[in-house]
C-alpha cells in the first residue's frame, strides 16, 4: 500500500508500528524543563511559542533531524492534532506541550540554552479586555533573549500591521532585526496554517529573522525597561469600538512600563 499522504502537513503518515509518542508534559510550575532529558540526547534546540496545530514544528522536525523542536500551546486540540501528525512521522525531534508558552519562556527555560525560539502569528487579541494575553511583551522578550544563546535566532511573523510594528520598535533593541523579503524557501507555501490562511486572504506577511545582541544582563534590562507595553490598537475600527484608546503612546504606540 502506498503511504498516506496528509495534505495539511509535510511527510508522509508511516504503518503505525512505527509511529513516536511526541506529547510532553510540562510538569509543576517554575520546574525547568529538561530538553536532555526528554530527548535524550544533547542537541540543538529550538521552540516553537503558540505552535497552533504544529506544521511548522513538522516541517522543521523532519528537515532538521539534528534539531530537537518542542512547541507549547493553550488549545488542546491543536496540541493533540500535531502530536498525533508528528508522531504518525515517526518523528522523536518533536514534541508539544500543552500549557502556557510565555510562562513557559519565562520560568521554564534555563539561560543561553536554546539555539532558535520561533513565534508565527500571535494571537492580536483585538478586544482590549484581552490585549494582556498578548504574547510579545516587554516581559517576555527579554524572556526570549534571556533563553536563548549567543547568536541565537528569534524569528517572529505575523500578518497584523500593529503587531509587526510593536515587534520592530521593541524587539529591536535586543536582536538584530532583519526582515525578510517573500516567502521562506523551505516551504514556499507557508510554514504554519496561520501563514496559509493570510497568504489566501491576500494579506502581507511580515516576516523576520532577528539574531540576538550580544548584550550585558545590565544592558538588556535596561532596554526592556524603556520598553512599550504591548497596548497597541491591533484593529483600529473594533478596538476604540468596544472601549475607547488605550492609555498613553502616539497612536498604536503602547505605553511605556511603569
Ligand atoms: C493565530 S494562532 C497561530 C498559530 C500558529 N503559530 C500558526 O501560525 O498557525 C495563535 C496561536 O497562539 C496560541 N496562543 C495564544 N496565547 C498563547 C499562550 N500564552 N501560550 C500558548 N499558546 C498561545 C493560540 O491558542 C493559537 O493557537
Amino acid at each position: 500500500m502506498p503511504p498516506e499522504v496528509d495534505p495539511d502537513y509535510p511527510g508522509v503518515v508511516l504503518p503505525r508500528e512505527g509511529w513516536t509518542r511526541t506529547r510532553v508534559g510540562l510538569g509543576d510550575p517554575g520546574v525547568r524543563f529538561d530538553f536532555d532529558a526528554v530527548f535524550g540526547r544533547r542537541a540543538r534546540r529550538v521552540v516553537d511559542l503558540g505552535c497552533g496545530n504544529g506544521r511548522y514544528l513538522i516541517l522543521s522536525g523532519l528537515a532538521r533531524p539534528e534539531c530537537d523542536h518542542v512547541g507549547v500551546e493553550l488549545v488542546p486540540p491543536a496540541v493533540r492534532m500535531g502530536s498525533l501528525r508528528a508522531g504518525q512521522r515517526g518523528l522523536t525531534n518533536v514534541k508539544f506541550a500543552w500549557g502556557d508558552a510565555s510562562e513557559f519562556i519565562c520560568e521554564r527555560v534555563e539561560p543561553g540554552s536554546l539555539d532558535e525560539v520561533h513565534l508565527y502569528h500571535p494571537q492580536p487579541y483585538y478586544d482590549r479586555s484581552k490585549i494582556l494575553r498578548r504574547q510579545l511583551s516587554p516581559r517576555t522578550l527579554l524572556a526570549i533573549w534571556a533563553a536563548l544563546r549567543d547568536g541565537g535566532l528569534f524569528v517572529f511573523q505575523t500578518d497584523n500591521p500593529e503587531y509587526a510594528r510593536y515587534a520592530r520598535e521593541n524587539a529591536g533593541q535586543l536582536f538584530d532585526w532583519r526582515p525578510r523579503k517573500g516567502p521562506w524557501e523551505d516551504a514556499p507555501e507557508g510554514r504554519t496554517q496561520r501563514e496559509q490562511v493570510a497568504r489566501g486572504q491576500g494579506l502581507e506577511i511580515f516576516r523576520v529573522e532577528a539574531v540576538r545582541l550580544p548584550l550585558a544582563e545590565a544592558e538588556a534590562r535596561r532596554r526592556v525597561a524603556g520598553m512599550m507595553e504591548p497596548d497597541f490598537d491591533a484593529n483600529k475600527k473594533g478596538f476604540e469600538g468596544r472601549g475607547g484608546r488605550p492609555g498613553g503612546g502616539g497612536r498604536g504606540r503602547g505605553r511605556r512600563r511603569a
